[in-house]
């Protein structure tokens, strides 16, 4: 099979279109031909070396987490999943023509949803949702969620709008205009330091931005407030008594197939900017890197 290569951190052109074994399912594993798979964050910070001290990696490897296509071979000792059937996930090495997926992580691309928008969903939506859990927002609750037109964002302020949260969408100043869409109480310009200012008191955060801008906003959470990251515990949280909620995505089919309901029945909605072929991931990485793309960049087989 073809698939794309990181042959050493980087430049895009540490990524290569190429041949290399097809991979063998293992127990409770299939395997899915790939229709699409998407180009999120992480991919291309591990490519930078952003990850090099906390993740070994072996030389040359796959990346990539979403996955949408068909099953080609059913799991040894027989699961629900059958063969030909359309499915998603979030995976592992899914820049690859095909790709090993375990039976519990699989949910079925729900009738009426284009596969290639499953392919761009696995990942931002597990994240978004599993970061308001989390927090756990109460009816009524003030809830600020930081760079919220992006793909784990959206889908952060969709649960919370759901639980009933006074949903504030952070946006840039340039982009409150289609900000407007994601039906929030209030939106905020995060480059704008009065309209920061100005900002209520906020029982909690969801952050997806980090750096700077979460470093300004942490003053206006309350005592006791909540910070849910997905960027690990900031710097200029130290120290104050609030509660704080990190983690790294895990596969849930059952939080994936309720988000992806949600997609499909066009209440959260995750645009999709551009898409490549799978031999074109460079390019794909390359666009998504240089940000502004608003919507993901999605890979095709
Ligand atoms: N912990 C985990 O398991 C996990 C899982 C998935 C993702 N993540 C992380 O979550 C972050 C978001 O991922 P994503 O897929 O949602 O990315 P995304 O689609 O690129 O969304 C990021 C959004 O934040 C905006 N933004 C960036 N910097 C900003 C700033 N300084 N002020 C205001 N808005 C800003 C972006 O606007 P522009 O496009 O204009 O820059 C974009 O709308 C990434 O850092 C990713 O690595 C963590």
């Amino acid at each position: 099979m073809k698939a794309v290569q990181m042959h050493g951190y980087g430049g895009v052109e540490q990524l290569r279109y190429e041949e290399v074994p097809t991979p063998i399912p293992g127990p409770n594993e299939v395997l899915v031909k790939l229709a699409a798979t998407s180009v999120n964050p992480i991919d291309w910070k591990i490519r930078r070396g952003d990850r090099k001290t906390t993740m070994t990696l072996q030389f040359p490897v796959i990346l990539g987490r979403d996955i949408a296509g068909e099953i080609s071979a059913a799991a040894a000792g027989g699961s629900d999943f059958k063969v030909g059937q359309k499915v998603m996930a979030l995976g592992s090495r899914t820049y690859a023509e095909f790709v090993t997926v375990p039976t519990a992580a699989l949910v079925p691309v729900p009738e009426g949803l284009d596969i290639e928008q499953a392919g761009a969903l696995p990942l931002v939506v597990s994240t978004g949702a599993e970061l308001m859990e989390r927090i756990g927002p109460r009816r009524g609750d003030t809830v600020l969620v930081t760079g919220a037109l992006g793909g784990v964002g959206r889908t952060a302020v969709y649960v919370a709008l759901e639980r009933g949260a006074r949903v504030i969408v952070g946006v840039r100043a340039r982009q409150q205009q289609q900000a407007q869409a994601l039906q929030a109480a209030q939106i905020v310009a995060l480059d704008s330091d009065s309209e920061v200012s100005a900002l209520p008191e906020l029982d909690a955060i969801a952050d997806t931005v980090g750096g700077e801008v979460i470093g300004n906003l942490l003053p206006k959470l309350k005592r006791r407030g909540v910070l849910g990251s997905v960027l690990g515990s900031p710097k200029a949280a130290e120290g104050r008594d609030i509660r704080i909620e990190t983690f790294s995505a895990q596969p849930n089919a059952t939080r994936l197939a309720r988000m992806t309901e949600a997609v499909r029945s066009g209440k959260l909605a995750i645009p999709i900017a551009r898409k490549f072929n799978l031999s074109e991931a460079a390019a794909a990485q390359q666009l998504a890197e240089t940000g502004h793309v608003n919507g993901k960049v999605v890979l095709v087989a």
